[in-house]
């Protein structure tokens, strides 16, 4: 496919965002990526991306960027994603997930964009007595993280921008992604620590007794989900995982580790996590084509690499 308006891409710099800026580039978009780089990379960013590196806080710098490029469709990525700073400094949390949120929205409004958002599936639906899994999106959201909060508000705030301004927002609530380019601070980030600690021929420690599941997604099955939101759906909320649940011992096992150390369990860390996404099946017409089988030793390989191993 090949054409198409300029996109923004917010968080372009990073492991998700990065991803999907190269599958925007291969389709002959014109991608400005804006990002300030806290957690990002200037090397994840395409040589055909123009980066903008601003912080999504800044208002008038975000409808700025947006307006000049004249993007009509705004891939929102950029976010303070790590759970345990979340915990650690909940106003910057926050500040950067909603007020970051609230800027992007604003700047849609005013050029008369839409919005694509990373959402997330986990951290929003928390874990209590009768949540149904794999989760559908009826389910009531019930975070039990700052980040898990903050991206839900920034959902709620989606909402808002369409009744009130009618601007179109399509929020993917994402599984834990995983593949080439993450790092060990995301919601997936067990599967760049075990990665990293089977190159050093190191032992894999499980917190608790490792049977805790979670839905892993590879990224680039992740990247078509946001591409087929982008083309055109408006106002929805859709899970974006595969249903099935990984425990981190089966982890372990498909990587290859060996007997991994256990240490005791984590507190607030969710037993079970898995999305239910036929929805986003029956809308966008999406599929996960990727296993973990095939996912993990692709992503490892990956890192293998990255360190010249
Ligand atoms: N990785 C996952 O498993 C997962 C799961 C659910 C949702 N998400 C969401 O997907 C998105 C991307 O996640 P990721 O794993 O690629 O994370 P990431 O940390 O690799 O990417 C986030 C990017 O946003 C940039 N950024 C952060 N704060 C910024 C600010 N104030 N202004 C401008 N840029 C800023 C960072 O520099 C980075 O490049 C996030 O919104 C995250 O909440 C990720």
């Amino acid at each position: 496919m090949a054409g198409g308006g300029p996109v923004v891409v917010t968080g372009g710099a990073g492991f998700i965002g990065s991803t999907l800026a190269d599958a925007l580039v291969a389709e002959g978009r014109r991608v400005h990526i804006v990002d300030d780089l806290s957690s990002g990379h200037l090397h994840n960013v395409p040589p055909e991306a123009t980066l903008h590196e601003a912080d999504i806080r800044d208002f008038d710098a975000v409808r700025g960027i947006v307006e000049s490029a004249g993007a009509l469709t705004i891939f929102h990525l950029a976010a303070q994603a790590d759970v345990r700073r979340a915990i650690a400094d909940p106003a910057f949390d926050a500040d950067v997930n909603i007020r970051g949120t609230l800027s992007v929205l604003e700047a849609a409004h005013h050029a008369g964009a839409r919005v694509v958002f990373a959402a997330t599936g986990g951290g929003s639906y928390g874990e209590y007595p009768g949540l149904p899994i794999p989760t559908p999106e009826t389910a009531e959201p019930r975070p039990l993280s700052h980040y898990g909060q903050s991206k839900l508000a920034g959902e709620g705030y989606c909402g808002l921008y369409g009744r009130l301004h009618g601007v179109p927002t399509v929020r993917l609530r994402l599984g834990n992604v995983y593949g080439p380019r993450q790092d060990p601070h995301g919601e997936a980030g067990v599967v760049a620590i075990f990665s990293g600690r089977l190159i050093d021929g190191a032992s894999m420690t499980v917190f608790g007794d490792g049977l805790q599941t979670r839905d892993y997604v590879y990224v680039d099955d992740v990247v078509d989900a946001f591409l087929r939101a982008g083309a055109g759906t408006p106002h929805q909320t859709l899970n974006i995982g595969t249903g099935r649940e990984t425990s981190v011992l089966d982890l372990v096992r498909i990587l290859g580790g060996g007997d991994p150390a256990f240490e005791p369990p984590r507190p607030g860390e969710l037993q079970r996590s898995c999305l239910d996404a036929s929805l986003a099946a029956g809308v966008l017409g999406w599929r996960p084509r990727t296993s973990v089988e095939d996912g993990l030793p692709r992503t490892l390989a990956s890192v293998r690499a990255a360190r010249g191993d």
